[in-house]
């Protein structure tokens, strides 16, 4: 007996095979299935596909990633992703990414949580910051020196009051022109606890030493 697939069996198979692959996905959308596609972007979703019983999956787990040129609010912990993260990314590049504070936000914590790029890393303190480079906005008064080189597992907390003047927003801007880059930021704000919520109209109530 010759069991043998002639191509049209294996034309066959391979689009059975896809159906399948489709309503696993369409039982996997991590948020909700929904006809309202507006309403999921004007949300902070984005749709991933369709779900099996043909409504759009709204995936608002994407609302924690942010890339160049956006500005995210709102929420309290972001993935600010270099473009086609976690692919390797070589054209020159000059991209800001801004967060806004929220009213309670005493800190800012900044995790590299992987990252490849050019130059010395943070203990040369900028110096060995040649043609990659991140730096930190937000301040008037107070500028730190440019990051780089392999600064994956380093993290970094930026307290919000330095120098008494209270930023809203903190802007990460990175400029890149080596060939191989890419990279994954975690910027988590840390809130003032509930406990000792203090009138957010006294900005002496909100210095602390850097
Ligand atoms: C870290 O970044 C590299 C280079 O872009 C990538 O190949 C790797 O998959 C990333 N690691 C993780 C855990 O995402
Ligand atoms: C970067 O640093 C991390 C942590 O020290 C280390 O595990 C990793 O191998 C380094 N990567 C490169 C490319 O040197
Ligand atoms: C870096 O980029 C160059 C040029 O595009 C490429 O030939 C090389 O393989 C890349 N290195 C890595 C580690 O991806």
């Amino acid at each position: 007996m010759r069991v043998q697939a002639t191509p049209v069996d294996l034309i066959f198979s391979v689009i059975l095979l896809v159906a399948q692959v489709l309503a696993v996905e369409g039982k996997k959308c991590p948020s909700a299935c929904t006809r309202d596609i507006t309403g999921c972007r004007s949300g902070g979703g984005k749709i991933i596909g369709y779900c099996v019983n043909g409504l759009a999956c709204c995936d608002l787990t994407y609302k924690e990633l942010a890339t160049c040129g956006e500005t995210k609010a709102g929420i309290q912990a972001i993935n600010f992703i270099s473009p086609d993260y976690p692919k390797l990314h070589s054209a020159d590049l000059i991209c800001s990414f801004g967060f806004v504070l929220m009213e309670d936000t005493i800190a800012v914590k900044i995790e590299f949580v992987n990252i490849t790029m050019d130059g010395l890393g943070f203990a040369g303190n900028g110096a060995g910051c040649d043609s990659d480079m991140f730096i930190l906005k937000g301040f008037k008064t107070w500028t730190p020196p440019p990051l780089c080189g392999n600064l994956t597992g380093y993290a970094t907390i930026v307290e919000r009051t330095i120098g008494s003047y209270r930023m809203n927003q903190l802007k990460i801007i990175a400029l890149m022109s080596s060939l191989n880059y890419s990279w994954k930021i975690k910027l988590t704000q840390i809130r003032e606890p509930k406990r000792v919520k203090r009138p957010n109209s006294d900005p002496i109530n909100m210095q602390t030493n850097p």
